[in-house]
C-alpha cells in the first residue's frame, strides 16, 4: 500500500488532457454514489476537488462487489485509467466534469462511521453548534475547505508583501505581564513562581516598540491575541492580527503602504476589486455624519444636525434634549415614505430597547406635504427649513433622535443601516476608509477620570502636544467644564482601517520621548509606581534613545470574513470558540485535578472535582 500512496496525485485538476493510457493512483473520501446495476459511479473528494470513479463489472466482479459496500466518508486508494466521459455524462460544474477513472483496483484505507452533519455542499441545515462539536467532519465540508485555503493564500501574499518590503517577521512572548489593550487578560499560574501569573498577550503591543528601540526597524508578525471580553459575531477570545511596527517613519507611510498590502492581498487572492478612493476621514465627521467611529460608506446617507434648528420649533422632547447638553439629530431615507405603520412601530421598539432611545419621532414627506403626529410643533418656517436641510422629496422619511450623544449616534447609526439594507440602497462591493483624528482620550463615566481611546503610548498630533502638556500636573477630576472639552478635544495620531464598516486595522504614532509619555499617565491617573510597575521596561528603553515609530495591526479574521461574504468570523476560524468561549469539541475550559492545581498553589471557589 505505501508503495501506491507514494504514487498518489490530486484528483480535482484532473482534465481530458490527463488522459493516457498510463494507470494514475488516487485516494480521498467517498462523497456520493449512485448505483446502476453493474456500474458504480462513486464521487471521490480529497483538498483538491471531486472526481468521479467507475467501478465497472467488467473490470471484475469481485472488485464491483467489494466498491458496493463502500459508504459515504470511507477513505480509500484507487488506481485506474483516466477516460473521457460520454457527451451526455458531461458535468460542466465540475473542473473534472470531462474526465472520469475506470477503477481496477482498489483498497480500503478506513472505515467511516455515518456522518451525524451533511457534508454536502447543497445541505447547510445543522445548526452551528452541532457543526463545531464535529468540527473534524465539518471541516471537510466545501465553505470550510474555502476559508482555510483562503486564509493560507492571505497569509502568503501578506508575507510576500512584506518580504518585498524589508520587514523582519520576529516571534514575541505569549507568556507575558499584561498589556494595555483595554480588554480583561487571560492569566495563566506560574508554578515556579507561587502566587503569580502570567498574561497571556492581548496584542504584542510593548514588545513591537520594544524591537524598534532594538534596532529592527521593520517588524511584522501573525500574532495569536487573546482577549477576554464578551463574544460577538466579529470578535473571537482569541484570534489573529497581521502586527506591524515600523521605524523613522509617518503615520501617512504607514497608511500608503498599509492599505497597499491589505488592498493588494484582497486583489490578488480575492479579486475582491476595492472603490479606487480610499478616504480619510476624521473621526469627527464620521461620528456626524454617520453616527459611527467605523462608517459603512458604501451608501451616502447622513445624518442631518438639528441642535440649532430645534428652537424653531414647539416641540418639547427635542427642546429638553438641547437644554440638557443633548444632541438632536435626523436621519432622512429616501423612498422611507413607503414603510408601514407596523415597521416604524417596529423600528420604535427597536431602539428603544436595543439602544435606550426614548421614542423614535418621524415625518412622512408626501405630495401633500410633511405628515407626522409632530408636525403641529413646526411652524411652517421650521417645517421649510427642515426640508431643505435634510434634502427631504416626497416619498421620504425623516427619523429624530433627541437626547445625549451616547443615545443619538448609537441610535441612528444602526437606523441609518438597517434602513441602508431595507431599501436596498447599499451598494455591492468594497469601499475602505481610515478614520483618522481620533480624540486621545474619552470620559470615564465610572470614575470621573479619563482613559485612553486606542492605548496609553498612542502620540498626539503634532499641532496638539502643546494643549496636551499645558494640562501637566492639573487635577483632571477637577477641572471646568470647558477645560475638561479642551482635553477631551486633544487628538491622537491614530488611524483605523475600515472596509464596508467593520474596523480591519488600527494603529497610531507611539509616543517616542519619556516626558510625552509621563504627561499622559498623569493625565490616566496612573501613578509613576503603577506606570513603573505595569510597563517601567518600556519606559526604561524609552531613555536610551527610541527612534520615532509606529505601526498598526489588521485583524486577519475580520477580514476573512468580509472577503468571503460569511456572516461570522466563527466561519474562517478552523477551531473557534462558541459566544461563552467554548470549544465544543474539545470541550475547553474544563475542569482540572487538583492535583495540578496543588502544585500551582491555587484553590478555586468552585467546588473541585
Ligand atoms: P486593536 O485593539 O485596534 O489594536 O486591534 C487591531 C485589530 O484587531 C482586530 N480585533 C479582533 N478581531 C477578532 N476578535 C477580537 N476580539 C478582536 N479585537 C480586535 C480588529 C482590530 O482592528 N496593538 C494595537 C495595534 C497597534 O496600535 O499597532 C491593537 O491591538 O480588526
Ligand atoms: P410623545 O410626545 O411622547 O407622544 O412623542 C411623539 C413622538 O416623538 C413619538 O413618535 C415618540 O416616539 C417620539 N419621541 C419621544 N421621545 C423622543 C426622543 N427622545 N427622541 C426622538 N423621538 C422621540
Amino acid at each position: 500500500m505505501s508503495h501506491l500512496l507514494d504514487q498518489r496525485i490530486a484528483c480535482g485538476n484532473l482534465t481530458a488532457q490527463n488522459v493516457t493510457d498510463q494507470k494514475i493512483v488516487v485516494s480521498g473520501w467517498v462523497f456520493r454514489y449512485r448505483d446502476q446495476g453493474g456500474v458504480l459511479f462513486v464521487d471521490l473528494r480529497d483538498r483538491s476537488g471531486i472526481l468521479q470513479i467507475v467501478f465497472d463489472k467488467a473490470e471484475g466482479e469481485e472488485l464491483l462487489a467489494r466498491a458496493e459496500t463502500l459508504r459515504p466518508e470511507d477513505v480509500i486508494l484507487v488506481m485506474g485509467t483516466l477516460r473521457n466521459r460520454a457527451k451526455e455524462a458531461v458535468n460542466p460544474k465540475l473542473k473534472t466534469g470531462e474526465v472520469e477513472l475506470l477503477v481496477q483496483d482498489l483498497q480500503l484505507l478506513a472505515k467511516a462511521k455515518p456522518s451525524p452533519i451533511p457534508l454536502d455542499e447543497y445541505d447547510d441545515t445543522s445548526s452551528e453548534e452541532h457543526r463545531l462539536r464535529y468540527r473534524f467532519l465539518d471541516l471537510r465540508r466545501a465553505p470550510m475547505q474555502e476559508a482555510l485555503r483562503a486564509r493560507h493564500n492571505f497569509y502568503r501574499q501578506i508575507r510576500r508583501f512584506l518580504e518585498d518590503n524589508d520587514f523582519w517577521e520576529i516571534e514575541t512572548p505569549i507568556l507575558n505581564k499584561s498589556t494595555p489593550e483595554g480588554a480583561r487578560d487571560f492569566l495563566v499560574p506560574s508554578r515556579l513562581n507561587p502566587g503569580d501569573f502570567y498574561a497571556l498577550p492581548q496584542s504584542p503591543q510593548i514588545f513591537k516598540q520594544i524591537l524598534m528601540v532594538g534596532g529592527a526597524e521593520r517588524y511584522y508578525q501573525i500574532a495569536r491575541c487573546f482577549r477576554d471580553e464578551d463574544l460577538r459575531k466579529d470578535r473571537q477570545p482569541e484570534f489573529t492580527q497581521i502586527d506591524i511596527e515600523m521605524s523613522f517613519v509617518t503615520s501617512g507611510t504607514i497608511m500608503r503602504l498599509m492599505q497597499q498590502m491589505v488592498l493588494g492581498a484582497l486583489s490578488d487572492v480575492f479579486g475582491v476589486v476595492t472603490h479606487p478612493e480610499i478616504l480619510r476621514m476624521s473621526y469627527r465627521d464620521a461620528m456626524e455624519n454617520y453616527g459611527n467611529d467605523k462608517p459603512d460608506i458604501r451608501f451616502d446617507m447622513r445624518l442631518t444636525e438639528l441642535g440649532d434648528w430645534v428652537s424653531t420649533t414647539e416641540f418639547q422632547v427635542f427642546q429638553k434634549a438641547v437644554a440638557n447638553h443633548g444632541r438632536v439629530k435626523a436621519l432622512r431615507v429616501p423612498g422611507g415614505a413607503a414603510l408601514s405603520r407596523k415597521e416604524i412601530d417596529d423600528l420604535t421598539h427597536w431602539v428603544t430597547q436595543d439602544f435606550k432611545a426614548k421614542g423614535l419621532a418621524w415625518i412622512k414627506h408626501t405630495e401633500n406635504g410633511l405628515e407626522s403626529v409632530i408636525t403641529k410643533f413646526l411652524p411652517e418656517a421650521s417645517q421649510k427649513e427642515l426640508i431643505e436641510r435634510t434634502g427631504s422629496v416626497p416619498g421620504d422619511i425623516i427619523f429624530f433622535a433627541a437626547d445625549s450623544a451616547d443615545i443619538v449616534f448609537p441610535t441612528l447609526s444602526a437606523l441609518r443601516l438597517k434602513m441602508g439594507e431595507r431599501f436596498g440602497l447599499i451598494e455591492p462591493g468594497f469601499r475602505a476608509l481610515w478614520v483618522v483624528d481620533f480624540p486621545l482620550f474619552e470620559e470615564d463615566k465610572e470614575t470621573g477620570g479619563i482613559t485612553s481611546i486606542h492605548h496609553p503610548f498612542t502620540a498626539p498630533v503634532e499641532e496638539d502636544k502643546e494643549k496636551l502638556l499645558s494640562f501637566l500636573n492639573k487635577d483632571i477630576s477637577s477641572l471646568a467644564r470647558e477645560e475638561k472639552t479642551e482635553l477631551l478635544s486633544i487628538r491622537s495620531n491614530a488611524y483605523d482601517f475600515v472596509l464596508n464598516g467593520v474596523e480591519i486595522g488600527g494603529g497610531s504614532i507611539r509616543i517616542h520621548e519619556q516626558p510625552v509619555q509621563q504627561a499622559i499617565f498623569q493625565l490616566l491617573g496612573i501613578t509613576p509606581e503603577q506606570a513603573e510597575d505595569r510597563f517601567g521596561f518600556l519606559l526604561k528603553a524609552l531613555e536610551y534613545g527610541a527612534p520615532p515609530h509606529g505601526g498598526l495591526a489588521f485583524g486577519v479574521d475580520r477580514i476573512l470574513m468580509l472577503a468571503l461574504g460569511r456572516s461570522s468570523i466563527r466561519d474562517v476560524i478552523a477551531f473557534p470558540k462558541t459566544q461563552k468561549g467554548q470549544c465544543l469539541m474539545s470541550s475547553a475550559p474544563d475542569s482540572v485535578d487538583f492535583k495540578q492545581l496543588r502544585e500551582l498553589n491555587i484553590k478555586t471557589l468552585r467546588q473541585e472535582k
